[in-house]
């Protein structure tokens, strides 16, 4: 398998990937999740395309995409509670539900990882859906841990 960077003519394979999240998502949390993937949602490729701060990486084995991830360039600036902030963010990442479990997202990360070293970040930082419990012990065992949380309470 080989992991690279994106190219635009891959944006419908991409957003079949990204079909795979949403659904997922919604699934998990129909409360908060818009059902169908929305023209919107899949014409959402293009400003990843445009924004020189995202990059999509994508993993091709045997002549298809079989996994991607969306990395974001944060930069939060200084304020009374915090030091500036500079990383990079894994906004969307998954492989084909038919290719799980065969190590695609653990070259995908080795893949980001070197990515962010070599641009000089300290850190990549992701978020993820507490219902997901498959990607917590994935990113779990590639070495990821919880640094904060989101709580809520049901009314
Ligand atoms: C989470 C996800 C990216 C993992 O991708 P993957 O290619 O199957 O992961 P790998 O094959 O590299 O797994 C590496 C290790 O992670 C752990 N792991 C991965 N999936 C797991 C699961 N469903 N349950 C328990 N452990 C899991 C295992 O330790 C695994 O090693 P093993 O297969 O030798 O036991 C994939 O399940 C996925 O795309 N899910 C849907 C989308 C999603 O949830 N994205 C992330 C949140 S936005």
């Amino acid at each position: 398998m080989t992991v690279r960077f994106a190219r635009e003519t891959e944006s419908e394979r991409v957003n079949e990937l990204r079909k795979q999240v949403n659904d997922l998502h919604v699934n998990g949390r129909p409360d908060i999740f818009k059902p169908g993937f929305s023209r919107e949602l899949a014409d959402h490729i293009d400003t990843i395309w445009n924004d020189p701060d995202q990059k999509i990486v994508v993993c091709e084995r045997e002549g298809v995409i079989c996994g991607f991830a969306v990395l974001h360039h944060i930069r939060k600036p200084e304020n009374p509670f915090m030091f500036e902030r500079d990383f990079l963010d894994i906004d969307e990442f998954c492989v084909d539900e038919a290719q799980r479990r065969t190590g695609v997202a653990t070259e995908m990360i080795a893949f980001i990882r070197s990515y962010a070293k070599t641009q000089g970040f300290d850190r990549i930082e992701l978020n993820m859906w507490e219902f997901n419990g498959d990607a917590l012990a994935f990113y779990e065992a590639v070495g990821f841990t919880t640094y904060r949380r989101y709580m809520e309470m049901r009314i």
